[in-house]
């Protein structure tokens, strides 16, 4: 371990996490779609310029929540790093692994689960969420608690400074620092590095419907969606409900079609839009039309490169992955076993 100083609990600009080592997982539950690629996928495009990067497929999270049914499972895992890898994270630069390739980390979660206070989990607001959520599941689990854990086995195993993650993650990364601190209180200073989560701040991109843009919503639009699946999806958008007829003119503030040329027109053009809907030159239908030729300039790579990936070379990235970040894992849990005195 390379003890560097240490960083606020949370980063929000990328800027601050310049020469640390970054990390992050992607629980493998089905395609993704433009929330993960503006939300969260193109920051950790421009950190893997700058930063010595891990992105991990969180399987054993899955677990978490869906030990019942894993017959998706593995089709999951591949497909997520089939987006991820045409959505631009380069196997080269960044180290792209399975948590399930790596048996240290289940070593270290157990370490972890023997010094962890039950009243740490049980506050969890994500556990207590999905208690409610999903009744219909036995999810008051040891697995289940113990997400927290597990997650920070990931982080610290391979001594993950910056954590991207989405805000709803931030009480996981306080968990993990109080667990690191805890370990250093029983065990001595310097076995774990205390991790800093980087919210970034991506936008928030809405599906059809108004709501956040969710693969459980039914409102999403995929990264591998043919582009006449995403003009239709962009069709059933809702508009400015007192723009009836194409002469009338609209509200731009409160049009999520419009909210969506903000982040995928260019800037020039999103002017034009403006002024057109405002003056009553310009209707919906067209608008919408306008808008999924620029959200199809976006994915036509995405699409291309993920139909050029084969599933054995899916294998031969994790495969490679694996091989890069076990280094890095043996060193820090035979730091740990030495620290507990096993
Ligand atoms: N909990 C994260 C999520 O749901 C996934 C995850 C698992 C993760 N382990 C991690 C994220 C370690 C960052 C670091 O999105």
């Amino acid at each position: 371990m390379n003890p560097t100083s240490s960083l606020p609990a949370v980063l929000s600009s990328p800027a601050d996490a310049r020469g640390r080592r970054v990390l992050t997982g992607y629980r493998p539950t089905g395609k993704l779609h433009l929330g993960h690629l503006l939300g969260n996928i193109q920051a950790n495009l421009a950190l893997q310029e700058t930063n010595e990067c891990y992105f991990f497929v969180a399987d054993w999270h899955a677990l978490t929540s869906g030990y019942e049914d894993t017959s998706d499972l593995h089709a999951n895992v591949v497909e997520l790093v089939a987006d991820l890898v045409a959505a631009g994270l380069e196997p080269e630069r960044a180290t792209i692994y399975r948590q399930s390739d790596l048996p240290e980390v289940a070593e270290l979660n157990l370490y972890l689960s023997m010094i962890t206070p039950l009243g740490w989990l049980e506050r969890n607001p994500t556990h207590k969420e999905q208690l409610r959520e999903l009744s219909t599941r036995q999810i008051n689990t040891i697995g289940n608690l113990g997400y927290p854990v597990l997650q920070t086995a990931d982080i610290t195993l391979v001594d993950g400074e910056v954590v991207p993650v989405g805000e709803d993650q931030l009480p996981h990364l306080e968990i993990a620092r109080e667990i690191v601190r805890r370990l250093a209180h029983i065990y001595g200073e310097g076995l774990l590095l205390e991790p800093s989560a980087l919210v970034s701040g991506g936008a928030r991109v809405l599906g059809w419907d108004g709501r956040k843009m969710s693969k459980s919503y039914g409102n999403a639009v995929f990264l591998d969606d043919a582009a006449e699946t995403v003009a239709e999806k962009l069709r059933q958008y809702i508009t400015d409900p007192e723009k009836i007829r194409l002469k009338d003119p609209g509200r731009p503030e409160i049009c999520s079609v419009f909210a969506l040329h903000g982040l995928f027109t260019p800037a020039a053009d999103v002017a034009v839009v403006d002024a057109e809907c405002r003056a009553g030159e310009r209707g919906c239908v067209a608008c919408k039309a306008e808008l999924a030729q620029n959200v199809n300039a976006m994915l036509d790579p995405i699409r291309t490169r993920k139909a050029e990936l084969g599933e054995d070379e899916i294998g031969d990235i994790l495969a490679e992955g694996a091989r890069r970040v076990r280094p890095v894992a043996t060193k820090t849990i035979e730091r740990v076993r030495r620290g507990i005195r096993l």
